[in-house]
């Protein structure tokens, strides 16, 4: 039997642990008179999700959150962080709003507070309304208004019992793998909608920010995620590989929205596509930030592509154990981030793990027993890492584990499970995995 080797007493007793969600993962986007989310209609053309898998019914959280709360709080979490999803919210996108959705997040939230738990927001992890994709997306400059306008409806009306509130999850998802690699919604592969999107994302979170804040909201951040890059070897060609792709994933976003500009390395291939007088946005962009929210999962290793376009890099195929998403283990890159963070851009911004876990092919056996041995291992060296970053004077104040139960894992849909607990799509049944009943006891000291 697997434990971890970890004990709460290691944390402050103030650090928060809790589970995390998203609104399209569990809900179910067919519920509610949501309106048509830029995943429904991705999922709905071939080749874009595994299995032609969607979001329409996904956990039904929609009708079984009491449920799902309940279980956040028998396994001894005080916070659970969720997003609204704005095509639930504004169906059309801009103007009328959809009450029922407010409502049922309404619900949402007094329901973790009468179960003692800590709402986190978000308020975008990527349904973006399907009305907006014929407007150009995050491509029309537009939307920073549109997202603006959003972000208040929604405050206005839970923001008085939210514990904290993130604009984004994973910019890099929303701007590089959705408009450039194509694997998300909307599918693009084009350098000047990437690159577009990219500020067009930034100014939004800018404005939404000082809208909230001039609406009295506090506790506001952007939630963004980490990919350790790990040259093939110490030749000159590799650690520039693995500097590029740094640059891209790990740099790009919070050097804008704490130091005002974008690395030198990619402006040489990107600035042609951005607007005119693009550094007058950087006084919008980096408004202060109450905390961030790091997502980890794993690292690459990579190499030079000779002769490619830009970004010419590609993945060397690390050694070490692999999830069932195929990404390598690898915890000591959690205390790197959350070190440099602190020492290079963050200060003494507070610092949650906002999404760290791993996919693993879990079965249900007899006496509803799922044996989860390996995601135990994970979290726990995890933790491990966290803790050494704390002791190292990093201001980390909280560690949410990806997921509460299977979901929707967009375009690998049904077929990658993150688990703590598992849910049976067939009927919707939720069963603990080992990995939970491991949190309940380390929590429950
Ligand atoms: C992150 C996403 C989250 C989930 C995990 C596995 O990139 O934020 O929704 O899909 O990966």
């Amino acid at each position: 039997m697997a434990s971890f080797t970890v004990s709460r007493h290691q944390f402050p007793s103030d650090f928060e642990f809790g589970v995390a969600t998203a609104a399209y993962q569990i809900e179910g986007s067919r519920y509610g008179h949501a309106g048509l989310s830029h995943w429904d209609t991705f999922a709905a053309t071939p080749n874009n999700v595994l299995n032609g898998d969607d979001g329409s019914i996904a956990c039904d959280h929609y009708h079984r959150w009491p449920e799902d709360l309940d279980l956040i709080q028998e396994g001894g979490f005080n916070s659970y962080r969720f997003s609204t999803s704005w095509a639930r919210i504004q169906p059309e996108g801009k103007g009328s709003i959809n009450q029922q959705g407010l409502d049922f997040y309404e619900r949402l939230v007094d329901g973790l507070l009468t179960r003692n738990l800590k709402p986190y927001l978000t308020l975008y992890h990527w349904d973006l309304p399907a009305a907006f994709s014929n407007l150009g997306g995050w491509r029309n400059p537009d939307i920073v208004h549109w997202f603006s306008d959003y972000s208040q409806i929604v405050m206005n009306r839970l923001g008085d019992r939210i514990a904290a509130t993130a604009t984004f999850n994973e910019p890099w998802c929303i701007t590089w793998l959705s408009h450039f690699l194509g694997i998300h919604a909307p599918g693009l592969r084009d350098i000047q909608a990437t690159t577009m999107s990219i500020h067009n994302l930034l100014r939004a979170h800018g404005t939404a920010l000082q809208a909230l804040r001039a609406d009295g909201h506090n506790n506001l951040g952007i939630v963004l995620n980490f990919d350790y890059a790990q040259a093939a070897d110490e030749s000159e060609a590799n650690r520039k590989a693995a500097d590029l792709y740094d640059a891209i994933f790990n740099r790009l976003f919070i050097q804008a929205l704490t130091q005002k500009s974008y690395p030198t390395v990619l402006l040489a291939h990107l600035e042609r596509y951005l607007p005119k007088n693009y550094q007058q946005d950087f006084d919008t962009i980096a408004q202060p930030l109450d905390w961030l929210g790091v997502n980890y999962y794993t690292r690459h290793v990579l190499e030079a592509a000779p002769n490619a376009l830009f970004p010419a890099y590609q993945d060397a195929q690390g050694h070490l154990p692999k999830t069932d998403m195929g990404w390598e283990i690898y915890p000591e890159g959690i205390y790197h981030f959350l070190t440099w963070l602190h020492q290079n851009y963050t200060a003494q911004t507070p610092l949650y793990i906002t999404e760290n876990g791993m996919a693993a092919p879990d079965k249900v056996w007899e006496q509803g027993v799922v044996q989860d041995l390996d995601r135990i291992h994970y979290i726990d060296a995890h933790l491990q890492q966290v803790n050494r970053a704390i002791e190292q004077g990093a201001p980390v104040k909280g560690y949410f584990s990806w997921s509460l139960m299977d979901n929707f894992e967009w375009a690998a849909g049904y077929a990658k499970r993150f688990g703590l607990v598992h849910v049976d799509y067939e009927t919707l049944k939720r069963t603990p995995k080992a990995s939970w009943y491991e949190f309940k006891q380390f929590l429950s000291v």
